[in-house]
């Protein structure tokens, strides 16, 4: 029978079982692919300390199968973070928060040694932008922001009744050319009003476990 695209995210989430170490405290994503990951760690819940969730829904998810959801400022550095994404590429960058969740995961992943990224193999792309790139703003600085992507060649449009867990929006930009991801992360983060882009190129993953129906193939950058 043929392979679904949850049986490729599922196989993917077994798979990153194996990159989380004994008795560790686990980073853990945002999204339908994080969410079997949280169902497989559910398994092997006693042989983890606990985690640290990118969502208030990944954190609800976890806490239904008995795990420990722990604050980030208390667990400290983390050994393994584990999430999906809407685009990577082969240098693994990525673009993230089509669940809106872009700004604690991105926090998340940067307070963890290693990033685990996720994926069926439709989110394998030669380079970025076809998927509108989050952006999470705060409320009052919305106009402002918008001109400023328009004017970097844009066409931001905003998620309609969504409000993130940090009580910001999130502006969707179109058409924006991704062929530098490292310098365009720096360069959106510098609006003023930004809180954080979906780009996740400064700190890319380190091991992409991509779902493909001939097996879960695994890159490094
Ligand atoms: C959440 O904000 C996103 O960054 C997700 O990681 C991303 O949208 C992937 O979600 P799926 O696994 O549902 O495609």
């Amino acid at each position: 029978m043929a392979m679904t695209q949850d049986d490729l995210k599922r196989a993917v989430a077994q798979a990153a079982i194996a990159h989380v170490p004994a008795n560790c405290i686990v980073g853990v994503g945002t999204g339908s692919t994080a969410n079997f990951f949280i169902d497989e760690l559910g398994k092997i819940k006693h042989k983890i300390q606990g985690a640290v969730a990118s969502s208030e829904a990944s954190a609800k998810r976890l806490q239904g199968h008995g795990i420990e959801v722990v604050s980030l400022n208390d667990a400290g550095s983390l050994p393994v973070y584990v999430d999906g994404a809407d685009e990577i590429t082969r240098h693994l960058h990525m673009v993230k928060g089509g669940g809106g969740a872009l700004t604690r995961e991105k926090i998340v992943a940067a307070a963890s040694r290693k990033f685990v990224c996720v994926c069926d193999a439709s989110k394998l792309v030669d380079v970025l932008g076809k998927f509108p790139l989050p952006i999470e703003v705060i409320p009052m600085a919305r106009s402002y922001v918008a001109r400023q992507l328009v004017a970097l060649g844009g066409q931001p449009k905003l998620r309609e009744g969504f409000t993130t867990d940090n009580g910001n929006i999130i502006l969707d930009v179109q058409g924006l050319q991704i062929l530098n991801p490292v310098e365009l992360e720096t360069t959106l983060n510098n609006i003023t009003g930004v809180v954080t882009n979906g780009l996740f190129a400064r700190r890319p993953a380190d091991v992409l476990l991509l779902g493909t129906p001939d097996g879960v193939q695994t890159l490094t950058a």
